[in-house]
């Protein structure tokens, strides 16, 4: 009997988030004292200055760091510290830390967020000699990085206030509002109320502003309720407000995760776009709106402020509640932090491009992990496949009406009584034999384990985890339960050590039976819903691994849990499969172990228009390897969406369809045509441009750089981007993208930004160069969508397609080269095995192509003669091994036909490899270099048929 399904039980298609379920800034505590502090700040008459101050530093043992003693004049008596750390990498980072120091009441602050999201807890500083720190005047200057950017750090002593500038511009500026606050450590029967007396009150400079000036009295200071909630808050307010201006600035991107615009629109101020800040605290929202700053399953608290002169970025370590207003000024871009808890642990990246942030956060948090290619292809889910013959009719179906399909889906029914690690035998006989027959065509399949885990002894899960005292606390010590889809449940604490070797061999084949290499993981649930809990998550006082409550820890909670799966996917077998695992809770440095998605977005065209800034949003954040549930999770799309979707979704990192269980079906292979075929296409498109995928995910585990590239990172200069969040360019590959996300759209615009040509990925029509940005106005009936190929691109694509991608692997390649303006091109093949870790020891192969005009050999009537080359990517020479196990299997592996777009005429000869002439065929028709008016004009084509040469060793063709 399946339990009651609770999100059904709550509001079955009311299309609404129940608001009521989650706090505003204004009924956390929290929130609404540092708030507090701005309202004042901004309605107040008088100067307002910071009551912080800093002393000149003590320069410690370690080169690179430098430490400041501060102290507030309205608290005389507490002591804090800045700590600043010049790093050694990133040509410029500096971290600034700030704590209270030695709190009489022997509290701490959390101070560990850096441990679990960057790569290196303690990133290496500086070495000597390379920052230099000058007092002076009241004011410490520390000068570090490469010195042609001339990087400074001014730290103004009194009122406390640091302006990082470059080349004597200041770019980020801390406390320019004078917002900076951290709570101290207070015991109850101090609580601010109490302590501003009379004759307690101090005026700061004439200011007027006193201790109940800045700490308004705050009844739940100490103890907080939310609705039927009590929150004990042992350690009573230790709340951290800091306001960081970026001047110079119009556009800031980042902090995912909301339904929001990629330029982060106001909160605050005349132009305020929503009312509430943004606020990121990972939680389990039920029908989220299309457009708001509610916080949803995943945070990354990062920033990058854009101009077209600079960039630069912020990455504000901190796992707790945390709201953050924004506003847009003619000055530049003022953001305020409100966070209820932990250290200040803030890393300035100083760009001065967007190529250098994501440099700079890949070396603090990491890459994306290269994942299993298999996992870049297709995915079809459900909630749920209800047994193995539903799942065997999936394959048989999808084979029938040819649609490729790698992965196949079980959400939480495939469990008894969602014990997870259980399947229902009922449903699932033999859950070995299923997934050995889906893998007997080359297929994956994907089961859930979400984290709340049924409390009943005769559960080993349970018992296990209980007997090792690994779970999640209550504030009394026992062991915290609430309720989600199993009943009654409890939580492994991952923060606990003792909990990762067991939940490893949770994995192991020996331990788990029912397992076979070929199931892969998907961890949902896990900011961790809990259906009984305040805002539908543990409530803030449970207790981690350390005495650590959930309030301090809680956005980082959910990695800790898929980092943990993960790492057991990686260790069940050997020599190591690389791992898959989906995860809807993230936060930074999740890029590191799995992807994740939008979480339970809805079938409607608002959502849908929606998915590709969030998507972007979180692939500028580092959090590339994303999708959204293709046809939204609740409802029945029209058709029309759902065709749509399919196009959005063949060009998302992530590819999935998903359902409510409560949707209709609607498996590609359910539809009449022309959907199925609309749709057939759709999926086709990726399994042609799997290796173009591959590439992007390879740059991106190597570089940091986003898979999908939003225009202000393509094109930093060009402002009229700079907003443009609806279409994106994938990798670096020259593939430009933009989703059809109107109802009835016969048409649709696309910018392009550049002077070059574009040519349609499909019908390899012809938009020629035009000297200024411009838009294009391109056919979208149901069956076209705006997928283009700039110029100066050679994609690697693949003809034939099968019904899943390791069945592709010895296929041949097709080229396509788009010429550029100037006749010419270049793009990258990077191919491995796909699943295991050979690559790392360079069993790879990894190519760069060019077409580039060649000296002699010149064609007929001014046609121009051409080399085109296939030659070891630059970047690969020292780790790619000239001969390896890829390479020799990969050898008979050809490039079946090239096809060349926009060659001002048909050449006299073609020579192969070997000097043998090359068999062509020509249409004639318009040329790279031609000028136009936004004409689309068929491009000129040429197909080298066989040209007989592969995807492995230096190769070239003539072409004169
Ligand atoms: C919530 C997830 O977001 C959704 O994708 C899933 O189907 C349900 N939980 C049931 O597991």
């Amino acid at each position: 009997m399946r339990p009651i399904l609770w999100a059904l039980a709550l509001a079955p298609f009311t299309l609404a988030v129940k608001h009521e379920d989650f706090k505003t800034c204004a009924q956390s505590s929290f929130c609404r004292r540092l708030k507090g502090i701005a309202k004042r700040q901004a309605e107040s008459t008088s100067t307002f200055t910071s009551p912080y101050s800093v002393s000149p530093p003590t320069i410690s043992d370690d080169e690179g760091r430098y430490t400041f003693p501060i102290t507030s004049s309205l608290y005389p008596e507490i002591r804090f510290e800045l700590r600043v750390d010049v790093l050694a990498e990133g040509n410029g980072i500096v971290r600034l830390r700030m704590d209270e120091v030695a709190s009489s009441t022997g509290l701490r602050r959390y101070n560990e967020t850096a441990r679990w999201a960057l790569v290196e807890a303690e990133p290496m500083l500086a070495g000597a000699g390379d920052s230099s720190v000058r007092t002076e005047k009241g004011k410490t200057v520390i000068r570090y990085g490469p010195k042609e950017a001339k990087l400074e750090l001014e730290i103004q002593h009194s009122p406390f206030k640091i302006t990082q500038s470059r080349e004597g511009r200041a770019q980020v500026v801390i406390n320019e509002k004078s917002l900076f606050h951290m709570e101290h450590f207070r015991k109850k029967k101090e609580k601010v109320e109490a302590v501003v007396g009379e004759a307690e009150q101090m005026v700061l400079g004439g200011d007027g502003v006193d201790r109940a000036w800045f700490e308004e009295e705050d009844d739940e200071a100490f103890e907080e309720r939310f609705r039927q909630w009590t929150d004990s808050k042992p350690k009573g307010p230790e709340a951290l407000s800091v306001d960081i201006t970026f001047p110079g600035v119009e556009h800031i991107y980042g902090l995912p995760e909301h339904a929001s615009p990629l330029s982060l629109p106001d909160t605050v101020g005349p132009h305020a776009h929503y009312s509430d800040p943004y606020r990121l605290y990972n939680v389990d929202i039920f029908e989220y709106l299309a457009d708001s700053p509610m916080a949803l399953y995943g945070a990354i608290p990062l920033l990058h402020a854009h101009s077209a002169s600079h960039s630069v970025g912020i990455l504000n370590l901190v796992g707790s509640d945390t709201f953050v207003d924004v506003e847009h000024t003619h000055t530049g871009v003022h953001t305020h932090w409100m966070s209820e808890s932990g250290i200040l642990d803030l890393l300035l990246l100083p760009g001065p491009r967007p190529s250098e942030l994501f440099k700079q956060n890949a070396i603090l948090t990491g890459t994306t992990a290269l994942p299993p290619q298999w996992s870049t292809a297709y995915h079809q889910c459900r909630w749920n496949y209800v047994d193995e013959t539903d799942v065997m009719d999936v394959q048989r179906r999808f084979d029938e009406v040819d649609i490729p399909l790698d992965v196949t889906w079980l959400d939480i029914e495939h469990a008894e009584e969602h014990r997870y690690f259980d399947w229902d035998a009922k449903h699932f006989p033999d859950p070995v034999r299923m997934q050995e027959a889906v893998a007997a065509k080359g297929r994956k399949m994907v089961a859930i384990i979400d984290p709340h885990i049924k409390k009943v002894d005769s559960f080993r899960i349970y018992s296990d985890a209980k007997d090792l005292d690994i779970l999640v606390k209550k504030a009394d010590g026992s062991n915290f339960e609430g309720w989600c889809w199993t009943g009654s449940s409890v939580w492994v604490d991952f923060f606990n050590p003792n909990s990762w070797d067991w939940w490893t061999r949770m994995f192991s084949f020996a331990t788990w039976k029912d397992s076979t290499p070929s199931l892969f993981i998907w961890n949902d649930m896990n900011e961790p819903s809990v259906f009984d809990g305040p805002e539908i998550s543990v409530p803030r006082d449970t207790i981690h691994h350390g005495g650590w409550e959930n309030r301090d820890v809680h956005n980082i909670n959910g990695m800790l849990f898929h980092n943990q799966t993960t790492q057991a996917l990686i260790q069940r077998e050997s020599p190591a499969q690389r791992p898959f695992v989906l995860s809807r809770s993230f936060f930074a440095g999740s890029q590191r172990f799995s992807a994740i998605w939008t979480g339970d977005n809805m079938g409607t065209w608002d959502h849908f228009a929606g998915e590709t800034a969030m998507l972007l949003s979180n692939n500028i954040a580092g959090m590339s390897f994303s999708g959204a549930d293709i046809g939204g999770f609740f409802g029945n799309p029209s058709p029309e969406l759902l065709v749509r979707w399919y196009q959005a979704g063949a060009f998302m990192p992530f590819m999935r369809a998903h359902a409510h269980l409560d949707t209709k079906r609607r498996e590609p292979y359910l539809y009449p045509e022309p959907t199925r075929g609309l749709i057939r296409d759709a999926v086709r498109t990726r399994y042609a441009l799997l290796g173009v995928w591959y590439n992007a995910f390879h740059d991106a585990s190597t570089q940091g750089w986003p898979i999908m590239r939003p225009q202000y990172v393509v094109f930093p200069e060009d402002k009229d981007g700079f907003a443009v969040d609806d279409q994106y360019y994938v990798g670096g590959e020259g593939l430009l993208v933009k989703p059809v996300t109107r109802e009835g759209a016969t048409t649709t615009e696309v910018y392009i930004a550049d002077d070059q040509p574009y040519y349609d990925y499909f019908t390899h029509s012809l938009h020629p160069a035009q000297a200024t940005p411009h838009n294009l106005t391109l056919s979208t009936p149901l069956s076209a969508y705006p997928v283009l190929i700039q110029g100066g691109s050679i994609l690697p694509i693949r003809q034939r397609i099968r019904r899943s991608s390791p069945l592709m692997w010895q296929d041949p390649y097709t080229l396509i080269i788009a010429l550029s303006k100037s006749g010419e091109a270049e793009g990258q093949l990077y191919s491995d095995d796909g699943t295991g870790y050979g690559y790392e020891g360079g069993e790879y192969v990894w190519r760069r192509f060019s077409l580039s005009l060649s000296a002699k050999g010149k064609g007929k009537k001014g046609g121009k003669g051409r080399m085109l080359r296939s030659e070891r990517h630059p970047d690969s020479m020292e780790k790619e091994k000239e001969r390896n196990g890829w390479a020799e299997k990969v050898g008979h592996v050809g490039v079946e036909q090239v096809v060349v777009l926009g060659l001002e005429e048909e050449p006299r000869d073609v020579k192969g490899a070997r000097g043998e002439r090359v068999e062509w065929k020509w249409e004639a028709g318009a040329a790279a270099g031609a000028s136009g008016k936004g004409e689309e004009e068929r491009a000129s084509r040429l197909v080298l048929k066989k040209p007989g040469v592969g995807i492995v060793g230096d190769w070239q063709i003539e072409i004169s």
